[in-house]
Parts: structure tokens; sequence; C-alpha cells
């Protein structure tokens, strides 16, 4: 059973946690993902690879506590052991020199940016960042990506630090002043929708990392099904990145909210415990 090597709280609901699974990290390149477990009884959630050292083994995780899986995930020590943790799954994104790369993550999709950006930097990419966050507090990773970013620029929604307004009053500047090749969103999709919408007028190649329900991870059980251009695709084995203009953001949307009210109960009765 992997055993949390480290928990550090990094803002508000916001956890990192690290396990030495070397057999894991050996093979996972940016963009995959993993599917785990906090304990036997608990459900299968996909976790982005935040962070992965090669040499030792160690793969981070970035945790935003939503609802009762996320809270119990949280609620763990470091030295506690998860049920079970599955991985790599999903496509690497691809990596290439593609020239300035700009990587927009939003809330915890900045945690994965950083293994994006160490990839794209090391094929001699010039890489513009843009993180957002509701509050300065909610802010994460920013010295780290500083250290690998030719440019780092930081939105929050409130104005409390760096730019007031959302990543997409970033990204709206860079495009009228930038000669930029690729755009990389990772958030909320309402944020990767609106990136995707900006992008779209400029004809610029936006990839956008998509977050459907998943069960198993593998292409068998269909719950991460999305509309790309009209099509379904599964995230899990087609993605889970996609160009972004093609994407039935609309659809997510819904998909994502199908079991709102269960999610509800059972938040509510896990903290009646
Ligand atoms: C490829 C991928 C990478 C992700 N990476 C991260 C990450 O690095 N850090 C992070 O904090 N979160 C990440 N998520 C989202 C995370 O998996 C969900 O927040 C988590 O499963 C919610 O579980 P819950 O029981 O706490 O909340 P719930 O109350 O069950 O759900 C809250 C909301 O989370 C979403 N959700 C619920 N169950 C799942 C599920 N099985 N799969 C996906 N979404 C679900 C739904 O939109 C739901 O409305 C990722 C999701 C995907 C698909
Ligand atoms: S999570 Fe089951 S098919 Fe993708």
């Amino acid at each position: 059973m992997p055993k949390i090597l480290e928990k550090i709280t990094l803002a508000p609901k916001i956890h990192q946690l690290r396990f030495c699974v070397p057999e894991l990290v050996k093979k996972a390149l940016p963009g995959q993902f993993v599917i785990l477990r906090a304990n036997e009884y608990g459900e299968r959630i996909p976790m982005s690879i935040a962070q992965m050292d090669k040499k030792k083994g160690i793969l981070t995780i970035v945790v935003l506590e939503v609802g009762k899986s996320t809270a119990l995930l949280g609620s763990l020590k470091t030295g506690d052991e998860i049920s079970d943790l599955l991985g790599p799954l999903g496509n690497p994104t691809e990596m290439k020199l593609f020239g300035t790369v700009v990587c927009v993550g939003g809330g915890i999709g900045i945690a994965p940016l950083y293994t994006l950006i160490e990839g794209f930097k090391s094929l001699g990419n010039k890489i513009i960042t843009i993180i957002g966050a509701k509050t300065k507090e909610s802010v994460i990773k920013e010295e780290e990506l500083r250290k690998i970013s030719d440019r780092v620029l930081v939105t929050t929604d409130d104005g409390s630090y760096g730019i007031k307004g959302f990543v997409t009053d970033a990204l709206k500047e860079l495009l009228k002043n930038e000669k930029i090749d690729l755009v990389m969103a990772v958030g909320p999709v309402l944020m990767m929708k609106a990136v995707s919408q900006m992008t779209k007028a400029y004809n610029l190649k936006t990839w956008v990392s998509l977050n459907p329900i998943m069960i198993d991870g593998t292409g068998m059980c269909g719950g991460c099904r999305v509309l790309i251009d009209g099509k379904n695709k599964f995230a899990c084995v087609d993605g889970p990145d996609f160009e972004a203009s093609l994407v039935d953001f609309d659809n997510l949307i819904q998909r994502q909210k199908c079991y709102l009210q269960q999610e509800k109960t059972a938040y509510a009765r896990s903290n009646q415990r």
C-alpha cells in the first residue's frame, strides 16, 4: 500500500502528497495522470501527475478538497497509507519544439503545469506561464514555476495579488503583443472554454487537458465520454489532451454535473460520522 512520504498543505483545502512509486514514475510522462483510492471502500479518483522525480521514484500529486473522497485524502497525514495507486494513465502531452508555448493553469489546474513546462522547456521552447486563482492565498506553485518558465503572469479574481481578473485577461494582452505558437490550458472547464474561444479568433493551436468523471481510467466504463468534433471519445484513453476548438465544452459541463445530488449527499453523510 503506497505510503504518503510527505504531505504539505499549500493553501486552504489544497494539499501536496508525495509517494515513493519507482515503477510508476519510471514510465510516467508529462500530461499523464493516476487513479487512486484513499482506502479499500473509497471511490477511484483521478489525479494529474504534478511532479515526478525519476531518480528517486517519487510522485507528487496536488489535491483540492471538493467532496467526500478529496476531503478524505486531505485528512491523511505524512506516514499514512492509501489503498492503491494506478498509473501512469492517459496519453502523454505531445512534446516537440513549437517556439513560444503559453501554459495556462487555473485553480488546481496550476499543479500539473510543472511537468508540462519542464518537458516543453527541455526541447527548447520559450515558456510563458499564466496562473490564476480566486485569491492571493490560493495561488500555488508560483516560485517553482518561475524557476522553469521564461515569464510568469499571475491573476487573481479579486485582485488581491498580481493582475486583477481571470487568466483570459492576461492571455488577451499576450495575444496582442506576442507571437505564440501553442497554448496549453489546464483548469476548470469554463476556463478552458474561455481560453478556447479566445484563441480560436487567432487560429492558434490550443490544447486542453479534459477532466470528465472517470472510473476505471482504461477505456472500459464509458464514464469519461466527451464529444470531440461531434464524435464520442474517451478522455482516459483518447486524451486527456484534445484540440480545444473541437471540444464540446457544454456537453462536458453537463456530464460533470450528472451526480451532483449524490455527491452532496455522500459529502454530508461523511461529515456526520
Ligand atoms: C484526468 C483528471 C485529472 C485530475 N487531476 C486532479 C488533480 O490533480 N487535483 C485535483 O484536486 N483534482 C483533480 N481531478 C478532479 C478530481 O478527480 C475530482 O475533484 C475528484 O474525483 C472529486 O471527488 P470527490 O469525492 O472529492 O468529490 P465529489 O463530490 O464526488 O465530486 C465533485 C466534482 O468532482 C468531479 N468528480 C467527481 N468524481 C469524479 C471522478 N471519479 N473523476 C473525475 N471527476 C470527478 C465532478 O465534476 C463532481 O461534480 C482530475 C480529474 C481528471 C479526470
Ligand atoms: S474512465 Fe472509464 S472509459 Fe474512461
